[in-house]
């Protein structure tokens, strides 16, 4: 059962950090040093449930990203209904805990609202995404360090000139859904930084080359066009079976072209998954704690990355549990603390490459 003593008095003993690791400034600290944010995704209602869960989510991170509840399928679930109870107890989390909290994601094409496909038409979509985003990001107007106003909209397989995914609202209202979340978004919560995020931008073969180049040409074009955008987000879901293809220097080339346009950058969504390596736990805690150092110590050479945010905290809570479940049935370990909340070799990566980025 969870313990009940208070987050204070219960840090570090209680959590059974070892004697060395207590030496070891958590990662919010770390992250402040150097200018920097680290957060995780927070899972809720684990995070509101589970009182060892919440005090190492705190111990560590100085911010947090919501995984679901803002999806609009979670916040948005019929035409006239939001739910924001979840979201209210993150953020009220993030305040005691002097946490920045960070949006995720106002237009997407995953875990839309069932509703979305009855109703919307050519003729209401502009509307229907105007209203769902005032709404939402309206809800904390002010008090929301960056949203990720538009998630994957860009997918160079579909065909579509400029690379565009064709996702419901590019359906409907074609590659301008974009440049209308931005403007909505901005007109609901001002202060917010205003992130676009995506994935699959992490290596040097031809499938990061190309989404890269589609992904820069949206972010130009954006700004040519004066659309509101403040930063870029680059989810950075990793997989040590494409260790081998990943280059430090393509990676810089990348981001330092995002930066060049003014934008700020986020590490947005980083876990590594580990099929690919053996079972022994030791080498493969090694093997993710390698990718991990590999790419931030190079990510973080690009002044504009301003956050690490990893998917997930503790191996105990992964999205990848089942999607990239290991043949042996043995736990995956993709995440910075172990499913007991130890501090894993991953974690002393990302603490080394903040760290190595000097002050
Ligand atoms: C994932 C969540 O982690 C899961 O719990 C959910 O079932 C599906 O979505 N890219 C994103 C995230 O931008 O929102 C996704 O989160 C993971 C991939």
């Amino acid at each position: 059962m969870i313990e009940r003593r208070s987050f204070l008095a219960a840090l570090p003993a209680a959590a059974g950090i070892g004697a060395a690791a207590q030496a070891e400034r958590p990662l919010r600290e770390v992250a402040a040093q150097r200018g920097m944010w680290f957060g995780a995704a927070a899972s809720w209602p684990l995070l509101r449930d589970d009182e060892v869960y919440a005090r190492h989510f705190a111990a560590e991170c100085n911010m947090l990203v919501p995984e679901n509840v803002l999806k609009m399928q979670v916040v948005h679930p019929e035409p006239e209904r939001y739910v924001f109870i979840p979201w209210d107890f993150l953020a009220s989390f993030c305040q005691k805990h002097g946490m920045k909290m960070r949006g995720h994601t106002l237009v997407w094409h995953q875990q839309m609202a069932p509703w979305f496909q009855r109703v919307a038409t050519r003729e209401n979509a502009r509307r229907l995404l105007e209203e769902h985003i005032r709404t939402v990001a309206g809800h904390y107007r002010g008090k929301i360090e960056s949203w990720d106003v538009v998630n994957e909209a860009i997918d160079v397989k579909d065909g579509v000139a400029g690379g565009y995914r064709k996702t419901p609202w590019f359906e409907l209202l074609g590659s301008e859904y974009i440049d209308f979340a931005f403007r909505a978004a901005r007109e609901a919560d001002p202060e917010a930084g205003l992130v676009y995020n995506d994935y699959g931008l992490d290596y040097a073969d031809e499938g990061s080359a190309a989404k890269q180049e589609a992904v820069l040409r949206l972010l130009r074009g954006m700004r040519e066009r004066k659309v509101p955008l403040d930063g870029f987000g680059t989810q950075a879901h990793l997989n040590v079976a494409s260790r081998e293809k990943f280059r430090p220097e393509a990676l810089r080339k990348f981001l330092g072209e995002v930066a060049a346009l003014g934008l700020k950058i986020y590490v947005t969504e980083l876990d590594v998954i580990d099929q690919a390596l053996p079972d022994d736990v030791e080498a493969r805690d090694h093997g993710v704690a390698e990718f991990y150092e590999a790419y931030l110590s190079a990510a973080l050479d690009v002044k504009a990355v301003t956050a690490v945010l990893t998917w997930g905290l503790t191996d105990r809570y992964t999205w990848l549990a089942r999607r990239n479940a290991r043949p042996s049935g043995a736990p995956i370990r993709p995440l910075p603390l172990d499913r007991e909340y130890q501090r894993k070799p991953a974690w002393r990566a990302i603490a080394r490459a903040m760290e190595g980025r000097g002050a």
